[in-house]
C-alpha cells in the first residue's frame, strides 16, 4: 500500500491548527485524501469554509469539522478540543501549524510582542498537545508534528523573538518525544526554510526592503541561492508532515526534519 493511499488513515481523527494558512491548508487536504476525519481550525471562517468545499470536491465523503478559534485564548482552545472530540472522537493525529512572526531586531522588540510570539509559537502547541495527551495515552496511539522552522536551527537578523520561539519549539519536540514514545506516540518537527505562503512572502518582502530590493528581486535571489533552485511550496511541507504522521515513519522520533531545497549546503 502506498503511504499516501486513501486507506492509510482510515478511521483516524486529525486536528490541524493554522488550517487557514498555506501549510496547514495543504496538510488538511492531504489528510482528508488519506481517509482521515479532520478538524480544521483557524481564525478566518471564510477560509475554513473554502477549504472544506475544496476537500469535498476531491473526497465527497470526507468528514470535516470546522472550528473558528483564536488559539492564543484558553477558552477558544478548550472549545476547539470539545468540538473536535464531540464530532469525531479522540484525536490521534495532531499538526501544530499555527504560528506568527514578529519582533524585529532587538532594539525594536517590546516585551508585549515577545510574549505574543512566544505564547503562540511555543506555549500554545505545548498546551494543546498536553490537553490531547491523556486520550492518546489511553488509546496508546498518536503522532504529532510541530511546524517549526529553519529559524529553529539557526539565527537570523531580526529573529530574536521568532527564532527564539522556534528553537524552544524544537526543544519541546525533543523532550516530549522522549516522554511520549513509551506510549506509542511519536513527536517530530518540520523545519522549512522560506515557503510560498503569506508568511513566507511577507518575510521575503521585509528582507528585500532591508536590502533596498523589490519582492520580485529578493524572491529571485532566494530561489537562486538554493541548490534546488526554488523555495518550498506548501505541498512540499505538507507531504513531509503527512509522511511523518504515517507508520512508514515509525522509527523517526524527536527529529527536526529540514525542508529547504538544500540550503544548509550553501
Ligand atoms: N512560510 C514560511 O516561510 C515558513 C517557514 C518556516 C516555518 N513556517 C511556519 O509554518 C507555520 C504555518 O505558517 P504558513 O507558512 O502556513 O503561514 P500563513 O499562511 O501565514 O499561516 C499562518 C497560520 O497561523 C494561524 N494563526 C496565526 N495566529 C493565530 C491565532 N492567534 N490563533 C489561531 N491561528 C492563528 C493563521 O490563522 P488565521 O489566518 O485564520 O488567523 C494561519 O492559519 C507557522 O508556524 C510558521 O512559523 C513558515
Amino acid at each position: 500500500m502506498s503511504i499516501f493511499s486513501t486507506e492509510v488513515f482510515k478511521g483516524k481523527h486529525a486536528l490541524v491548527t493554522g488550517a487557514t494558512g498555506g501549510i496547514g491548508y495543504e496538510t488538511a487536504k492531504g489528510l482528508s485524501a488519506m481517509g482521515t476525519d479532520v478538524t480544521i481550525t483557524g481564525r478566518k471562517e471564510d477560509v475554513l469554509n473554502d477549504l472544506k468545499d475544496e476537500i469535498l470536491k476531491d473526497v465527497s465523503d470526507a468528514k470535516i469539522n470546522i472550528v473558528v478559534a483564536d488559539l492564543a485564548d484558553a477558552s477558544d482552545r478548550e472549545k476547539l478540543v470539545q468540538s473536535a472530540e464531540n464530532s469525531f472522537g479522540p484525536v490521534s493525529l495532531l499538526v501544530n501549524s499555527a504560528g506568527m512572526t514578529g519582533g524585529g531586531v532587538l532594539e525594536d522588540l517590546t516585551q508585549e510582542e515577545l510574549e505574543r510570539v512566544m505564547h503562540l509559537n511555543f506555549t500554545v502547541p505545548i498546551l494543546l498537545t498536553q490537553r490531547l495527551y491523556d486520550s492518546m495515552k489511553k488509546n496508546k496511539e498518536g503522532a504529532i508534528v510541530n511546524v517549526s522552522s529553519l529559524s529553529g536551527l539557526r539565527g537570523t537578523v531580526g529573529g530574536t523573538a521568532y527564532v527564539g520561539s522556534k528553537f524552544a519549539l524544537n526543544g519541546f519536540t525533543q523532550s516530549f518525544a522522549l516522554e511520549a514514545i513509551e506510549h506509542n506516540i511519536r513527536v517530530n518537527a518540520v523545519c522549512p526554510g522560506f515557503v510560498d505562503t503569506k508568511m513566507g512572502r511577507d518575510g521575503i518582502k521585509s528582507k528585500g526592503e532591508r536590502h533596498g530590493r523589490s519582492f520580485e528581486e529578493q524572491l529571485k535571489i532566494e530561489n537562486e541561492s538554493l541548490p534546488s533552485g526554488r523555495i518550498s511550496t506548501p505541498e512540499d511541507v505538507a507531504n513531509t508532515i503527512l509522511f511523518l504522521l504515517t507508520d512508514a515513519a515509525e522509527n523517526i522520533v524527536g527529529e527536526a526534519v529540514i525542508i529547504s531545497g538544500g540550503s544548509l549546503m550553501r
